[in-house]
Formats: structure tokens, C-alpha cells, sequence
């Protein structure tokens, strides 16, 4: 089978992208970040309330981001015009109060986010058409106190598209991710693994993990893990060791059409864990890059447009996601409810 016949690069909207982590906004900041093409501001009010805005002032187009939090508003840096975290206008300093201009019939774009666990989401809309399904953000198998642990974010020279097709791989493994402390070619053996539709996608069910993994064998215990992939590009692990907990949260947020942002987020309750956390930043940060580097050597080969393939079972998890994007976008436009075209099956590969 060959890539699936949905343009690469479009966009899924009316559904939550990860935007950044809660730590990186502190009260009274302004962040600016470009998601789906689109200049969005990420704000905090003194008072901690996050909110978005496109950053774009509607006087003159400045970044709003290059301004200031003033009293619960972002202040433009070029005339001083104030908005609301709710994107009204508040302010506008030139008036002398007899030019008929009223400032809270003007707005700037905002958009919905969401916050807990120490993520901040934000809701892509689609503006040419009402979203059909009403989708929530990321429900993910947390304690409510529950912070990141850890955190590594890279930003990938590709669609989204293949970061989350290179993610979900499980052929490439032992060739990418070759490490003392993870595995090698030689421990290459037939896999077999239950898959079911769950939430926007699939999941991997509950299954011992590869007895070939070091880095399993450290965390000792009873083990089993669940691994679950949701559109946009979201994939949990999520690892249970007796009363040990690791929570694994990748995500992929398109910044344009050719860089995605790959972040990492770990969650886990294992206090003995603490002194090693470099150890684990740096096997992350080397684990990504691995990954992102295969994406970059990729893109070389991209450039001269070729035809591709995706073969049974070793890519199955990347044909769902082409399945699922396509379903996606076909439900939106007919207006009608989300179909999960995932069956529960068995994959078998060897890795
Ligand atoms: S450009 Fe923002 S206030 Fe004029
Ligand atoms: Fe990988």
C-alpha cells in the first residue's frame, strides 16, 4: 500500500494540539509560538489566568507578544492598545473621546486552552465550518497533582506527518535506537501485539513490555504497559511496575508545514528516581534526536517528491493513521460524527 491519498500537509483542525509546558508561563509573560502556520501569543496574567491570542495586533499587525502584561491585559508595544485575555479591546490611549471609535468593538483572535497537570493545550478551530464533534482535550491517566518529571522537546524538519509515522514505527527500533541501555539488532525477534480503536485512534492493549529492553528491566516489578495513539499526534504510554507509575506523553504540533515540534513529557511517582534525572534527560534527549535525525536524513530523499510505501503489519499503526486523519477530515466536512476505521486485530513484525 502506498501513502494514503489525503494531502500531506493539511492541517486537522477543530481538535487540541499540545502548545507548551504550564512552567515556561509564568505570571505576567508573554510567549509567542507559531502552531498550524498561525502566530499565537501565550499569556499569563498576574493574577495566573493562561490565554492565547493570535499574535497580531488589529491596529497595525505588530506581534502583541512584543508587548507588555498591563493590569490583566497585553499592552501593544507600538500605540498602547490593551486586550482582554477574552481578545477585546480595552484601551485605546490616542482617543481623546469625540472620534465615535469604541475600543470594545474591536477583537483580536482568541483561542480556547486548557491547562492541567502543567500542560497547556490549545484548540486549533476550523474557521470556515462549526466543529461537528465536541472534543475535549487529552484525557490522560494522571493523579490530579501530578507535574512533568521530565521534559524534552525537538523540533523536526518535517509535516506532521512523518513525525508521528517515524514515532509510531516499530520496525525501526534496532536500527535507529541502538544503545547499550535499549537494545541492539542481534535481540531482532517475531512480535506479535493486540491493537483496538480507542478515543480518535488506537491502542496497543495492555501487554508485558519487550523482555529486550534494558531500560524496563531497571524499573523492576510487575510490569505492563499500554501504549495509545490519538489524532492530532499523540501517543501515551503508559507504565505500570506494582505501584510505580510512568506516564510517557509525546506530542506533535505542527508549527508549519515542514517543522513539527516532537515534546516529551514524563510523568512518574518514583521518588528514588530524582538523582538520576540527568541520566534520563540525557537518554531522552539522545533518544529523540535519534529519531530526529532519521527525519532530517529523510528529507533529503523527500526533496525529489517520491512514491512511498507502507507494508503490513511493521506499518499498519501508520496506514490507521492516514485512515483516521482522512475519516477525520471527511466527517468535518459532511458534518457528520466521527467513524473509527480501526478494527481490534493482531500485528505481527519483528523488531
Ligand atoms: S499596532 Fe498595536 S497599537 Fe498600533
Ligand atoms: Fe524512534
Amino acid at each position: 500500500m502506498t501513502q494514503s491519498d489525503i494531502k500531506p500537509q493539511q492541517f486537522l483542525r477543530s481538535l487540541w494540539y499540545f502548545a507548551l509546558h504550564a512552567s515556561a508561563l509564568r505570571p505576567g509573560t508573554l510567549l509567542r509560538k507559531i502552531i498550524l502556520g498561525e502566530p499565537v501569543l501565550f499569556g499569563r496574567t498576574e493574577m495566573g489566568e493562561p490565554f492565547a491570542l493570535r499574535d497580531l495586533c488589529p491596529h497595525r499587525g505588530v506581534p502583541l507578544s512584543a508587548g507588555k502584561i498591563r493590569q490583566g491585559t497585553v499592552e501593544c508595544p507600538y500605540h498602547g492598545w490593551r486586550f482582554k485575555p477574552s481578545g477585546k479591546c480595552t484601551l485605546i490611549p490616542s482617543l481623546v473621546g469625540q472620534e465615535g471609535v469604541e475600543p470594545s468593538k474591536i477583537h483580536v483572535r482568541s483561542y480556547k486552552i486548557a491547562e492541567r497537570n502543567g500542560l497547556i493545550w490549545v484548540y486549533m478551530p476550523d474557521e470556515t465550518q462549526p466543529a461537528i464533534q465536541a472534543i475535549a482535550p487529552p484525557d490522560l491517566p494522571l493523579w490530579s497533582e501530578a507535574k512533568p518529571t521530565l521534559i524534552e522537546a525537538q523540533l523536526f524538519p518535517c509535516s506532521i506527518d512523518h513525525a508521528v509515522v517515524g514515532l509510531m514505527d516499530p520496525a525501526h527500533g534496532p536500527f535507529v535506537h541502538k544503545a547499550w541501555w535499549w537494545r541492539s539488532q542481534k535481540s531482532i525477534h517475531a512480535k506479535a501485539k493486540k491493537y483496538a480503536p480507542s478515543h480518535l485512534g488506537f491502542t496497543m492493549v495492555t501487554h508485558k513490555p519487550s523482555s529486550n529492553s534494558t531500560l524496563y528491566k531497571i524499573l523492576g516489578g510487575d510490569i505492563s504497559t499500554e501504549i495509545s495513539f490519538q489524532l492530532p499526534g499523540i501517543r501515551v504510554e503508559h507504565i505500570k511496575a506494582g505501584r510505580n507509575l510512568v506516564l510517557g506523553l509525546t506530542t506533535c504540533t505542527p508549527l508549519t508545514e515542514d517543522e513539527t515540534e516532537v515534546t516529551q513529557t514524563f510523568f512518574w511517582n518514583i521518588g528514588w528516581i530524582a538523582p538520576f534525572k540527568p541520566i534520563a534527560q540525557h537518554i531522552a534527549r539522545v533518544f529523540l534526536g535519534q529519531d530526529r535525525h532519521m527525519v532530517t536524513l529523510q528529507k533529503e530523499g523527500l526533496k525529489f517528491n517520491p512514491r512511498l510505501m507502507l507494508i503490513q503489519d511493521a506499518d499498519t499503526p501508520a496506514i490507521w493513521y492516514h485512515r483516521l486523519k482522512k475519516e477525520w477530515v471527511e466527517a468535518e466536512a459532511a458534518q457528520r460524527a466521527f467513524v473509527n476505521p480501526v478494527q481490534e486485530t493482531t500485528l505481527r513484525w519483528r523488531s
